[in-house]
């Protein structure tokens, strides 16, 4: 891949929206500041669990810094920005009372974007469930479903008159895998397939969350899915088996039900609990958008003794009906993952082949990569490739309305903790300076040209 830009980015639409994303748990630090509750990412980090030892409980210090990043955005022209709002922050103990005060800090940031003309685009839930409910059980219970469609409620009755666009779950699937089934995410469940249930109580806390945020106004709702395109590692029978069987449980299992009101087979279904089918009719709620988060295709085979599974740090237990293979490309990111633009085309496609006018109009939620360094021409090359992969993926007929980057600024990127960078802005963690890219400075110009093509 070439590492600068030859040709002119080709001209998106008019009104394509342009942004940046982040989540509360990976950069607003202020833990258990003006009433916050701990989530269940704040006492996994206190177990120990991030990698590096870095300081989640202060993150990039967004909570008190908000306005610097606002100013940041507003630098870049961007037209949006997606953050997420911390359960734990407004409702404390998951159930009961509203934190005032944590609404408050949603309530000032969203007033300062609004004051630079940038939209605010919030996503509900990005990871950090309240500890109590946690401990409960989180998601393998239906209580917290329940729970999150009043804390959606009371956002969006603060919120809704200025944000027009919003988004309930992010990756419901990593949430689900990582979380629930390895373990290798809070809460460190090692459940395997009895994960499954995490899985329906997401998707259920997102149709109501959907019936939450219209009751108050909401205008544009959608939700924020990982999909990677799930390429066969080879010809055989069992291989083409194991990547089909992959694709279910991490695309299908999520996109059929919010798409099409189904689960993608009928054994899924029935390890599913409570009214399976009344909850389907909630879950596939008609949505304005589907965020889609692309990083990478995934290369998947029929389990093998060389090829024991384990991909970019996340290792797989043995005795899965898969086995994952690293994608032979030339390039990799600093994190290990391959660096394929093309997947981005391909999935869009693929997912209008699959679900048709069941697709509402597709935001990219997510996309990025981790470099080191401040003058990040890799990072350049990265956006620059994906950013025409997706302009292509347009002229092939996929409906997409915007793009967000991941991540505005560097922050902690999970049990990962601060070595993984996946900011367009540096954070100095000694003294929390944001210094600004070379990958900054490249999508401000691009933006600009695009709006001055319009
Ligand atoms: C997806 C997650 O939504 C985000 O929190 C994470 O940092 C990025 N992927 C990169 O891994």
């Amino acid at each position: 891949m070439p590492q600068e830009p030859i040709e002119p980015m080709p001209a998106f639409p008019p009104g394509f929206l342009w942004g940046a994303s982040a989540s509360a748990f990976q950069t607003e630090g202020a833990a258990d500041a003006e009433g916050k509750g701990p989530s269940g990412w704040d006492a996994f980090a206190a177990q120990g669990r991030i990698k590096d030892g870095s300081d989640a409980a202060r993150g990039t210090g967004f909570h008190e810094r908000y306005r610097e990043d606002v100013a940041l955005l507003a630098g870049l022209g961007a037209d949006a920005f997606r953050f997420s709002v911390s359960w734990p922050r407004v409702v404390p103990a998951g159930s009961g009372p509203v934190n005032a005060r944590g609404l408050d800090f949603y309530d000032r940031l969203v007033d300062e974007l609004c004051a630079h003309g940038i939209t605010p685009a919030p996503t509900l839930y990005h990871w950090d469930t309240p500890l109590p409910l946690e401990e409960a059980g989180g998601w393998l219970r239906r209580d917290t479903a329940l729970r999150f469609a009043d804390y959606a409620s009371a956002v969006a009755q603060r919120l809704a008159d200025r944000v027009p666009l919003w988004m309930t779950l992010n990756e419901p699937a990593e949430v689900t895998l990582l979380g629930y089934a390895l373990g290798e995410h809070a809460p460190g469940k090692q459940l395997l397939f009895d994960a499954l249930p995490a899985a329906h109580h997401q998707l259920l806390a997102h149709g109501l969350a959907v019936s939450a945020l219209r009751a108050a106004g909401a205008r544009s709702v959608g939700v924020a899915v990982s999909h990677s395109p799930v390429r066969a590692a080879g010809d055989s029978e069992e291989d083409r088996f194991a990547a089909e069987l992959y694709d279910t449980l991490t695309n299908r299992l999520f996109a059929d039900p919010l798409l099409t009101g189904a689960y993608p087979d009928e054994n899924i279904a029935a390890l599913m609990p409570g009214p399976v089918a009344d909850d389907l009719g909630v879950i596939a709620r008609p949505l304005d958008f589907y965020g889609v988060n692309y990083y990478h295709p995934m290369l998947v085979g029929a389990p093998a003794d060389d090829a024991p599974g384990g991909f970019a740090g996340v290792g797989m237990p043995a005795g899965l009906p898969f086995g994952l293979r690293d994608i032979d490309c030339e390039e990799h990111t600093d994190f290990g993952w391959p660096v394929v633009p093309d997947g981005l085309r391909e999935l869009l496609v693929s997912l209008g082949g699959r679900y048709g006018d069941r697709l509402p109009p597709v935001i990219i939620t997510e996309n990025g990569c981790s470099y080191d360094g401040l003058d990040d021409g890799r990072r350049i090359a990265f956006l620059d490739a994906h950013l025409r992969s997706l302009h292509r993926a347009m002229g092939e007929g996929a409906d997409v309305r915007g793009y967000f980057t991941w991540s505005l600024t560097d922050n902690i990127e999970w049990v990962e903790g601060a070595s993984r960078r996946f900011g367009l802005v540096h954070i100095d963690y000694e003294t929390l300076r944001r210094t600004p890219k070379a990958s900054y400075h490249w999508y401000r110009d691009m933006i600009a040209a695009q709006k001055r093509g319009r």
